[in-house]
């Protein structure tokens, strides 16, 4: 610490459960710092059970200058159980802190300190002399009366919670990361939204140390811990790889995850973790499916609801704002497997989760169906990995070439008696001084011979409104054969060609410059000789006209009837009344008909 700012906090070795729920094996710190100068302040307080040792730090630390200020950011007991003996040996102090704060004071000590107080909030300052501290309001990192504040003329933060970690200060972790890591989605995570607005107050300030309630003072590489903390909030995921939760009553759903483990990690997955729920630290489990980007939750049914160590999780992933992730769902049933529906009915909560389908379903112990389902499982994990691998990727998969963004057009020609237009999707920019524009043409279409010989054509860009009739139109039939704006009297360009009037966002009209012969296809480089904006509505691209568009095939309806209880599929027009599911043994009464 500095001349002016003394740490007067304390670690605790005593503690089992912080919070009554978080291992702490490195113990626990509860900071407190003093702030020296023509008036004295010091910020928080500490548990409960170490009033008189920190009252003894003040003391010595002070050197017996008494202090002028206790200033509370955040009233959870671990920073706050010590306010009533620190009024009581001060009583000249003033104690500074948010209208919520003293509200709460009321409840933990019956007093307000009304004669003895300063409510401050959001923009106030408190002036000790050299050193002036601004409150920042910081509601729900991580109660709602919580404050920080910023000294000017040092550039310290105060953070409250924000930036702490588990561990006391005299059992230093390897890396900072992990258990403030685990201390903060265990703790703060839910509040992703509130610590964002935080951290935007925060970017405006010139700050050279972080000094957290809990934890080491920060002071090098500050952009590190920030940048994990706008990861963390934003609940983006920090590290590729896959984290497999799993629950295992008799070592099958075990055996099926750590084979799915050991396919990951010989495909290339960059990390793999793997956490029995029942025997492992929970917020370690919570921690690491928030850090890694794919999750794959492995459990069994357990009268007839999911097994409670995975009902535990999910629930604390849930609760914490669980969002935008991959997820893969394993279930085992000897009779009756509900798990897989369950989980998937739990995460329909989370936002932007991708379950891979389909599930594998183990009915007791894998065998070979279900091992063939792990086994695509742990191929659709690690797909992206394998595709980077040197060695394992497959190098010829011209479906690749599927991925090239295109957008969709009609070009328009004139053959001298007729407009002719044709859909094409390769139009492309090919230089900017000047600009140029290629467009490959099929030698078979008959607007090729039109432009070859014309050399001029209209690019129309096609929007997002463009109705698969206008594909009808253009597409599937040749100017050859048929007046393609028959009946139609389109608008024109300078240069006399068709301009379509509906569903297109700008036009370009080309003069042909060069030619490519390229054997099946002509590509013609042109010049642009007009161009204009008809909207802002986004372009067509070939993607949205597959997705959106383009009419999807009748379906083959099955038709049947689904187990409401464990989901067995009998294909027929009828049910017969004395049917029994051969898998959970339940009558027709518990079928009801599959939705179409
Ligand atoms: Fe460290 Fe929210 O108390």
């Amino acid at each position: 610490m500095t001349n002016s700012i003394k740490y007067v906090g304390v670690n605790d070795h005593s503690i089992d459960l912080f919070e009554g729920q978080y291992k702490v094996p490195r113990g626990m710190s509860y900071n407190s710092y003093a702030i020296v100068d023509e008036k004295i302040a010091v910020t928080d307080t500490v548990d409960a059970r170490f009033t008189h040792e920190w009252l003894d730090n003040i003391r010595t630390r002070l050197n017996g200058q008494k202090p002028d200020y206790l200033i509370v950011h955040h009233m959870e007991p671990d920073h706050s159980a010590s306010i009533l003996a620190f009024a009581e040996a001060y009583p000249a102090c003033t104690i500074v802190s948010s209208a919520k704060a003293f509200a709460m004071m009321q409840h933990f000590f019956g007093t307000q300190f009304e004669d003895r107080r300063t409510v401050v909030k959001e923009g106030d300052i408190l002036s000790l002399g050299a050193h002036t501290l601004h409150f920042i309001a910081a509601p729900m990192v991580h109660w709602p009366e919580v404050l920080m504040s910023y000294e000017e003329s040092e550039g310290l933060l105060f953070s409250a919670d924000g930036f702490g970690k588990f561990g006391a200060l005299d059992t230093p972790d390897p890396v900072w990361d992990d258990e403030a890591r685990r201390y903060y989605i265990g703790i703060v995570g839910k509040y992703g939204q509130q610590v964002q607005a935080v951290l935007k107050k925060a970017a405006s300030l010139d700050i050279k140390a972080i000094l957290p309630l809990h934890g080491p003072v920060l002071s090098e590489n500050l952009s590190h811990y920030i940048e994990l903390y706008k990861t963390w909030s934003s609940y983006a995921w920090e590290s590729d790889g896959v984290v497999i939760a799993y629950t295992s009553v008799y070592g099958n759903t075990k055996k099926a995850a750590l084979q799915l483990a050991e396919q990951l990690e010989s495909s290339g997955c960059p990390a793999v973790v793997t956490h029995d729920l029942a025997r492992c630290d929970l917020s370690q489990a919570v921690s690491d499916a928030f850090r890694y980007s794919k999750l794959v939750l492995a459990t069994t049914t357990y009268n007839a609801d999911l097994y409670p160590f995975m009902r535990t999780f999910l629930t604390a992933l849930c609760e914490r704002g669980y969002k935008n992730r991959t997820v893969g769902l394993i279930e085992n049933g000897s009779w009756a497997p509900q798990a897989a529906k369950l989980m998937r009915a739990m995460l329909e909560e989370a936002k932007g989760i991708t379950i891979l389908e389909p599930s594998v379903r183990i009915s007791s112990a894998l065998d070979d169906e279900s091992a063939g389902q792990l086994e695509a499982l742990g191929k659709e994990l690690s797909r992206e990995y394998t595709a980077l691998s040197g060695s394992a990727a497959e190098k010829n998969d011209l479906s690749a070439l599927f991925r090239i963004g295109y957008g969709l057009y009609v070009v328009t020609s004139n053959d001298g008696k007729r407009d002719n237009g044709l859909i094409v999707n390769t139009v492309s920019q090919v230089t900017n001084t000047p600009n140029r524009i290629a467009v490959c043409i099929n030698k078979q279409n008959y607007s090729h011979s039109v432009i070859r010989q014309s050399g001029v054509m209209n690019v129309n860009c096609l929007s997002t409104e463009a109705p698969f009739s206008v594909f009808e139109q253009f597409g599937f039939r040749s100017g050859r054969d048929v007046d393609k704006f028959d009946g139609a009297t389109p608008p024109h360009s300078d240069n006399g060609l068709a301009i379509l009037p509906k569903y297109i966002n700008a036009f370009m009209s080309l003069k042909v410059e060069s030619y490519v012969d390229l054997d099946t296809h002509g590509m013609f480089i042109c010049t642009v000789t007009e161009a204009r904006v008809i909207s802002d509505k986004p372009t067509m691209t070939y993607t949205y006209y597959q997705e959106n568009v383009k009419p999807k095939p009748e379906s083959a309806a099955k038709k049947g009837f689904v187990c409401k209880v464990c989901g067995y599929v009998y294909e027929g027009d009828e049910l017969p009344e004395d049917f029994v599911c051969p898998l959970c043994k339940h009558g027709a009464a518990d079928f009801e008909p599959l939705k179409q």
